[in-house]
């Protein structure tokens, strides 16, 4: 289990990026938390600096759309999908289950 930030520290809108298995981005998207990989599967733009459009986000580089909740490209030039994980709110911090990885492939 890794720690994120607490949840103040990441209010609807925003998102920050973890070290992990892989690096992983986690957002609040207007107040539910999604974490998925960080790196885009088409090149390696960090999604954390991507923008949030309701449950998805959308790549900074060149625009490919990722669903938050199954990780899923909803456009090209995105093909593949990143992993997902669950997060996990503890007394007040939002944790990322690196080990309870769900694999959207
Ligand atoms: S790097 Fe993300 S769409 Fe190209």
């Amino acid at each position: 289990m890794l720690r994120a930030c607490s949840v103040d520290e990441l209010p609807p809108g925003e998102s920050v990026r973890i070290a992990g298995p892989e690096p992983i981005a986690v957002f609040n998207a207007d107040g539910e938390l999604y974490a998925i990989g960080d790196t885009c599967t088409h090149q390696d733009a960090s999604l954390a600096d991507g923008w949030l459009e309701g449950c998805f986000v959308e790549c900074p580089l060149h625009a490919a759309l990722f669903d938050l909740r199954t990780g899923l490209p909803s456009c090209l030039p995105a093909k593949q999908p990143v992993r997902t994980y669950q997060v996990q709110v503890d007394e007040g911090v939002i944790y990322v289950l690196a080990d309870a990885a769900e694999d959207a492939a």
